[in-house]
């Protein structure tokens, strides 16, 4: 009888339990535990291989109104890329991630500018696994510019911060280009 009572018992803890950590609606609020926020500079090279065999950009989409354009990137169109990050310049060095996402045309007759949602994805060194996430836009036509950092995963989980940009090698022909970045990144 007591045995049948604590199986009982027990079934409707079991079922308690189930419903706060299982299936249904769940929401718990506490107050945030401040730890000490850090910050990291990172240096690198984005490949940007826009034509060849070894492309790393697509383009996904463009508006039809846009099929007249004689910009390299024409209003409205839509690419996906998978840039390597390397620590050089050459094409040989050494892979330390890939930048991966989407970038859009957004300039009509103002200045040519790309607006660019990216995962800065790092797969080696003491980053490996991590990433930062950049949102924002580029105008790829000024010598220097900044993008804004909105976030992270892993060590960069919760960052924020900004990346400086400057174009180092820039083929007209192929649209090829090779972008230094120097990035801080504030985080926990
Ligand atoms: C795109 O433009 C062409 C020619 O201007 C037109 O025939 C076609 O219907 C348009 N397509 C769409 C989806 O608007
Ligand atoms: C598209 O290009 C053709 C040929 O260059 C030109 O005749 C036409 O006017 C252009 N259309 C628009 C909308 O710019
Ligand atoms: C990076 O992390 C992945 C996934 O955890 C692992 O497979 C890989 O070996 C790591 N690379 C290095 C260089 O540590
Ligand atoms: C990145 O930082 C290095 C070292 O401070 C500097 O020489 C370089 O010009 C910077 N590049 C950019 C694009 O900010
Ligand atoms: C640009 O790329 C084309 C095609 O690959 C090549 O023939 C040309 O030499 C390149 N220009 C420069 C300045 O590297």
């Amino acid at each position: 009888m007591g045995g049948k009572i604590i199986f009982a018992m027990a079934m409707i803890l079991c079922a308690v339990i189930a419903n706060a950590h299982g299936e249904g609606y769940h929401t718990e609020t506490n107050p945030a535990v401040h730890t000490e926020e850090k910050m990291t500079s990172l240096h690198f090279f984005l490949h940007d291989i826009v034509s060849g065999e070894d492309s790393t950009v697509v383009q996904i989409a463009k508006a039809n109104l846009s099929k007249n354009s004689s910009a390299l990137v024409p209003f409205g169109s839509l690419m996906v890329i998978n840039d390597a990050m390397r620590v050089g310049m050459e094409s040989t060095s050494k892979l330390i991630g890939r930048a991966k996402g989407l970038y859009v045309a957004a300039s009509q007759d103002d200045d040519f500018q790309l607006v660019m949602y990216l995962d800065f994805g790092f797969t080696e060194g003491k980053f490996n696994g991590s990433s930062f996430i950049v949102c924002s836009k580029n105008p790829v036509m000024e010598t220097e510019r900044e993008l804004a950092v909105v976030g992270g995963s892993g060590d960069f989980r919760m960052a924020r911060g900004f990346a400086k940009l400057r174009t180092r090698s820039l083929n007209i022909t192929t649209g090829n280009a090779i972008i230094e970045y120097n990035v801080t990144l504030f985080h926990y």
